[in-house]
């Protein structure tokens, strides 16, 4: 059984002018152990669907479908477990989270909270764990006594790796966890990531708009456009061939890990996501698509088979594939 199940999952935010359709209709699953990378342009609904994962939206979104943690459905499960989950079976490392380490307190404290809140060990065995799980993320024992403006970005980054950590999840979400360090910092933080569920049998979901990070890091990758997943399969080879001309242009901008020089929208690629409230009937990628066809406006657009483990959302995709 799949650690993480996803079936036809939608976040719609309801807001005065209207109705927001953030996530629309993702089924994905992950397996113990694996790594998914989660892709897509800002505003593409990754931040949203990570959350919804540990029900951690405001209260503004409506959520849909079915997301199966080890069989239980999260969205149905009563708040004294869901916040079991949240600390000891999986743990988030938020976009831009390192900024949100608590000033005034040391990081030792703040790594050790959620072992003592949750009753998970008492202050000295909070001690141990902390000054192990510092030696994990790369940091000596002593930064236990350090306060957060003491750290570089990359060290509060680390601690943040360590708190998500500290209780040992079986999956670790992490929102953008390298989008604010330099390229050197970046890549020493990617490798440690990868390095730590590899060696501790930990799934993860990694989200980023750089499909190149994610190739690198994760084994499989989802690629998200306007709240849809557009494409789907093995990181590498949505990487190097992508079958739908969205992941096209992303992997097309992003061609080195890290690069900051590619940070930016997709080279080639005109025009801005859509509005989500606005959203283009057919294929919601027709008025930006290089090569849309007659049809592509009204196509109702669907995950097809693009190859072995392989979907996309594509007519050219499922073309292909039928010649194949
Ligand atoms: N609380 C909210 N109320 C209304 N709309 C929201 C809210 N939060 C997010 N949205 C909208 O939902 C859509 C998806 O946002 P989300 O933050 O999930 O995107 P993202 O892919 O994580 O983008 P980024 O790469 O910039 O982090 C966007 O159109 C955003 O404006
Ligand atoms: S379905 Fe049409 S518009 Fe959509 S990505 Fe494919 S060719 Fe482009
Ligand atoms: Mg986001």
């Amino acid at each position: 059984m799949s650690l993480l199940e996803l079936d036809d999952v939608s976040v719609t935010y309801r807001i005065a002018s209207g109705e927001v359709p953030a996530v629309r209709g993702v089924s994905l699953s992950l397996d113990a152990g694996a790594a998914l990378g989660v892709a897509g342009e800002s505003g593409s609904g990754k931040s949203t669907l990570a959350m919804a994962l540990l029900r951690l939206l405001p209260k503004e979104a409506r959520v849909g479908g079915r997301i199966l943690l080890d069989g239980d459905d999260v969205l149905t499960m009563k708040w004294g477990r869901m916040r079991a989950v949240r600390w000891a079976e999986a743990s988030i490392v938020f976009q831009g989270a390192q900024h949100g380490l608590n000033p005034v307190r040391k990081i030792g404290d703040q790594i050790a909270e959620p072992l003592l809140t949750h009753n998970l060990a008492k202050p000295d065995e909070a001690r141990r764990r902390v000054t192990e799980l510092l030696e994990q993320v790369g940091l000596p024992a002593w930064r236990a006594r350090s306060y957060p403006h003491e750290l570089s970005g990359g060290q509060r980054q680390r601690v943040m790796i360590a708190m998500a950590l500290a209780c040992s999840p079986r999956l670790i979400i992490a929102d953008e966890p390298t989008t604010a360090l330099d390229v050197m910092v970046q890549a020493q933080v990617l490798s440690l990531i990868k390095e730590l569920v590899a060696e501790h049998g930990i799934s993860l979901i990694m989200i980023s708009h750089d499909l190149s990070v994610l190739a690198d890091v994760c084994d499989q990758l989802a690629v998200m456009y306007a709240g849809r997943l557009v494409e789907h399969g093995p990181s590498r080879e949505v990487f190097r061939e992508a079958r739908h001309p969205y992941s096209k242009a992303l992997a097309a901008a992003f061609p080195t890990v890290g690069d900051p020089g590619s940070r930016m929208a997709p080279k080639g690629l005109g025009g801005d996501p859509p509005d989500p409230m606005q959203l283009p009937g057919g294929c919601s990628f027709h008025p930006r698509c290089p090569v849309a066809v007659d049809g592509c406006s009204t196509l109702d657009v669907q995950l097809w088979p693009a190859g072995p483990g392989r979907t996309a959302a594509c007519v050219h995709a499922r073309a292909e594939e039928e010649v194949s």
